[in-house]
């Protein structure tokens, strides 16, 4: 049921704003946004719809199909729901100067949640999207993502750095985004023609706030702080020699190498090099599984799966700690290395393939 309905359905009356913001694939580049480095997202078709209608009330009342209701006080404590996305919402339209008492929202999803695409920013997106539609005040893209990654860091409890948020609100479908995270500068470069990333989820999921996301964030710093500078961003491999804890050593090769991975991938996504561009993904999933730690056992059967029946390249997406695979194909070989992984991996599932001649029918 889209968010429309829901809304009607719930609270007997029509909805007075509604707005929708997508989920995102990470091609690569991974727990390089926090430390000011380069990522390589591109939106996926699923999405979240949010619609929703002021209250005279301060409550808010939420209906998600996936979570259920609840309704709370607008200005109470945080309480590890869904609807601490909206109270930061609030919290920080009433920042903007736009005071909302109360709400009344339903929200609609088909980005499957902990699945590291990015279902949070794209639920932050569409609540404040639609906030603004409702009171008729503007934010740009990049102030809206900036507030989103607020909510995540002061609501949520995971110190994201601004990817997601940035994709979400930025970028449009079959578009690949080059985000500069240290100054948010973007481009576009387009999508392979006659290939497909398949995005492959692996059955487990996990929730960030659970904090190995942010002992992940905190080890960077510690590396940052052995090596005098503001973020690893400004590193060399040949700097890390003076790191004598095998473990933060590990962590910076690989916001490094990635970084490096990152701008070479672009340059082959340019020149229509995806055998090269897969070379990095492969390179990117060990990394990221040995030397950051964030894969695990499922991901890396799905990778290994693809690899062996021909992907170009295939590497866990996201945050990681479960969650999906971004494998790249080419088209020909697309549906028997699906097949082929679905077999193989008992939990796996299909969630969407990407390319130009199947970018989603819905172009916005
Ligand atoms: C999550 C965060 C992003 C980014 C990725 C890893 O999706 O929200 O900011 O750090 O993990 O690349």
């Amino acid at each position: 049921m889209n968010s429309q309905s829901l809304f009607k359905q719930h609270f007997q009356h029509s909805a007075v704003s509604s707005s929708e913001a997508h989920g995102r694939v990470n091609l690569i580049g991974e727990h390089t946004d926090y430390n000011k480095g380069f990522v390589l997202p591109t939106l996926i078709e699923q999405k979240i719809e949010v619609s929703l209608s002021p209250r005279l009330d301060s409550k808010i009342v939420g209906i998600s199909e996936e979570f259920g209701e609840k309704t709370v006080i607008s200005d109470s404590n945080t309480d590890g729901t869904w609807i601490d996305f909206v109270r930061g919402a609030l919290y920080y339209m009433a920042k903007e100067g736009q005071l909302i008492k109360g709400l009344n929202i339903a929200v609609a999803s088909s980005i499957p949640t902990g699945s590291g695409l990015s279902s949070s920013a794209a639920l932050e997106i569409a609540i404040l999207r639609a906030l603004c539609q409702m009171v008729g005040y503007e934010l740009s893209s990049t102030k809206i993502a900036k507030i989103g990654q607020l909510i995540e860091h002061n609501f949520i409890g995971t110190f994201c750095g601004i990817m997601d948020q940035m994709s979400s609100s930025k970028s449009k479908f079959g578009q690949v985004l080059f985000l500069d995270c240290e100054n948010l500068n973007t481009e576009i470069v387009p999508i392979f023609e006659d290939y497909t990333f398949i995005i492959i989820h692996s059955g487990s999921t996990r929730k960030l706030s659970e904090g190995l996301y942010n002992e992940r964030k905190r080890e960077t710093e510690i590396a940052t702080k052995f090596l005098s500078i503001s973020s690893l961003r400004y590193a060399e491999i040949s700097d890390l020699n003076i790191i004598k804890d095998p473990k933060i050593f590990r962590r910076a090769r690989h916001v490094i190498t990635e970084n490096d991975r990152v701008l070479k991938a672009v340059q082959f996504l340019k020149d229509n090099n995806a055998q090269a561009f897969g070379n990095l993904m492969n390179e990117s999933h060990i990394s990221m599984d040995k030397d950051y730690e964030i894969s695990s056992p499922e991901l890396n059967h799905i990778v290994k799966t693809a690899q062996s029946y021909g992907a170009l390249g295939a590497r866990l997406t996201g945050a990681g700690f479960g969650g999906c695979t971004v494998v790249l194909s080419s088209n020909n070989r697309r549906d028997n290395i699906i097949k082929k992984i679905l077999e193989h991996c008992p939990k796996s599932y299909l969630v969407t393939n990407i390319g130009q001649n199947i970018a989603p029918s819905k172009n916005e």
